[in-house]
Formats: C-alpha cells, structure tokens, sequence
C-alpha cells in the first residue's frame, strides 16, 4: 500500500524489526511479550521525540564550560489509552523519566459502535506539551482518533501516535481525521480480518501483554 498519512514513520531498525517478529510468534510467553514490548517502546520513542525543541545552556564539565543543549519547554505528556497502551508507556517512561502522564479509557458502544468514554485523566496545560499517545494497536482507527480528538479539546495541540502495529485502514482513519497528527508504527500490516484484528499482526495485544484471554 502507499502511505496514506502525510506523516507515517514505519521504524524499520533492524532491532526493531527483530524484536516485534519475536513479539508476533504464538509461542512468546506473556512476560517475554512484555519485556520486548517494553523494549521496542524505547526505541519508538527514539523516533517520536527526535524533532523536540532544545535550548542551550552554560555547564561545566570537569575541564571548562561549554554551551551544551538540553530539552526546552514544558514536560512532554504521554497519554496512554487503556488498557494495552500501558504497555507501551513503562518503557517510554524509562527514557523520558520526568514526563507527565495520562490516561484515556474508551469502550465501544453495541449499537452506535461509537467510542464512549469511560476515563480521562490527563496532565494540565497540555496546550503547552509535547503530547505522545500510546496505543500498540492502531486497528479501525476510531477509538485512536476519538481520544486524540479529546486531548485536542482539552487543549493539545502538537501531539503524536505511537504504536506498534498500525493497519492501512487505522493510518487511513487517522490521516483523515487527524493530518496533523504524526504516527510513528514499527510496522504497517497487511489488513484487518472482519473482526477487527490485524492481520498477520499479534494477536490481541492486551492479553497478550497481561496474561489474559
Ligand atoms: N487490537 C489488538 O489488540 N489486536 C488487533 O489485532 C487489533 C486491535
């Protein structure tokens, strides 16, 4: 398929790349599936974070000053949307320590199949952060575009989409909905199957992370 985001970022680093096929093969044990989980997460994040604004500042170091540069701006805000986003947030927050965290928790409602929403918790002043939802799973789309269009009411303005997985019709849903929303996947699969999983993907990404079924 062509890219049909102006802003898809497949991260195809070999280590990345290796360890999601690690993460897809059924016999992956639940604590295995986290810890690449977990691991991937970081290097994403890698990815996500490399246009972020720094300011330079005098420090010294052990043998003279130098002008060195360092983060500007308000703490980033990583949004994870429940369940399986928190997945990826433990190793995102390993690598950005002091970012402030949010959560965001969708059901889908039977008859109107709309998003609903059940929880949103999320750090103040976000028109002022960088933003990063988190989410493994970019299926149909609709629950991702529906809680970045809640975080852009509460004020967020530059955010991002990073996952895992991503489906032709989740970036498709998302370009449209959201153009100015970067999405940054480790991989862009084939399709989904009628019941709304990716394909080949990895199954479901919640139980699979925590052990459920
Ligand atoms: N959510 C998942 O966990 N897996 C899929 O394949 C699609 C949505």
């Amino acid at each position: 398929m062509t890219q049909s985001h102006p802003a898809l970022t497949i991260v195809d680093h070999p280590l990345v790349q290796h360890k999601l096929t690690l993460m897809r093969r059924t016999e992956t044990s639940t604590g295995e599936f986290r810890r690449l989980l977990r691991e991937i997460s970081m290097l994403l994040a890698y990815e996500a974070t490399r246009d972020l604004e720094t300011e330079t500042r005098t420090i010294d170091t052990p043998l003279e000053p130098m002008q060195a540069p360092r983060l500007a701006g308000k703490k980033l805000a990583l949004i994870s949307i429940l369940r399986a986003g928190n997945g990826l947030l433990d190793g995102v927050l390993e690598l950005i320590p002091s970012a402030r965290v949010g959560f965001v928790g969708l059901y889908r409602d039977e008859e109107t199949l709309q998003p609903v929403r059940y929880y949103f918790k999320v750090p103040t002043e976000l028109e002022e952060r960088v933003v990063i939802v988190l989410d493994p799973m970019l299926a149909t789309g609709n629950s991702s575009a529906a809680a970045v269009a809640m975080l852009k009411e509460a004020g967020a303005h530059d955010i991002r989409f990073m996952c895992l997985l991503a489906a032709p019709e989740g970036v498709a849903r998302m370009a449209e909905a959201h153009p100015d929303v970067p999405v940054i996947t480790a991989a862009l699969d084939r399709k989904l199957n009628e019941r709304g999983y990716i394909l080949p993907g990895l199954g479901d990404a919640g139980d699979r992370m925590f052990g459920t079924k």
